[in-house]
């Protein structure tokens, strides 16, 4: 059970710049600003959602197109606003978008810490361990969103 602190929330499609108040202090932690440029974030398919807490981001995701799935990337809370619901509010989003698009799968790359929040979406691991140059080891994680009820 959360403790829902915050009821005025809201959630919106965002540019790719405006994710970067929240990539950069929790994903690109004491690198450069330009670390949050990621690649395909300028693609026309690609996606990225931001929960706002009056006028600032406070989460943010992003969702990359490919012609069968959606990769899931970028997702992050302030730390401040983190256990309370938002990341998982903004993955059910995330997917909402994804159905609208008549795909059914979702995967991401997720780090070793995250992957607690990733099951409690809906998703599980797949295959061993990897490193990728950002937040070390990694997991693939998949859903199949009709595997819904
Ligand atoms: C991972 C992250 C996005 C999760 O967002 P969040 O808003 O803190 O997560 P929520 O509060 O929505 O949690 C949703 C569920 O995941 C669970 N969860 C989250 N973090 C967890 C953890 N470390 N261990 C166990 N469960 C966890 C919650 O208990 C909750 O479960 P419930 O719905 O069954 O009660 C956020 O903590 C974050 O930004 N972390 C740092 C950056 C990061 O690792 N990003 C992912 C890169 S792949």
């Amino acid at each position: 059970m959360h403790l829902q602190k915050h009821t005025n929330i809201q959630f919106k499609q965002i540019k790719a710049a405006a994710t970067y108040t929240v990539r950069h202090p929790v994903l690109r932690k004491g690198l450069s600003l330009s670390s949050c440029a990621f690649d395909r974030d300028e693609d026309n398919s690609t996606i990225h959602l931001g929960a706002y807490l009056e006028n600032k981001a406070i989460g943010v995701l992003t969702l990359l197109t490919n012609n069968r799935d959606v990769q899931l990337r970028g997702m992050a809370v302030l730390e401040h606003f983190q256990g309370q619901g938002i990341g998982k509010q903004l993955v059910a989003h995330a997917e909402q978008h994804v159905r609208l698009q008549n795909i059914s799968t979702v995967w991401m790359n997720a780090r070793l810490i995250a992957v607690p929040f990733y099951e409690a979406c809906g998703y599980q691991k797949q295959g061993e361990t990897f490193e990728l140059p950002y937040g070390g080891t990694h997991y693939y994680m998949l859903k199949n969103l009709c595997d819904e009820a």
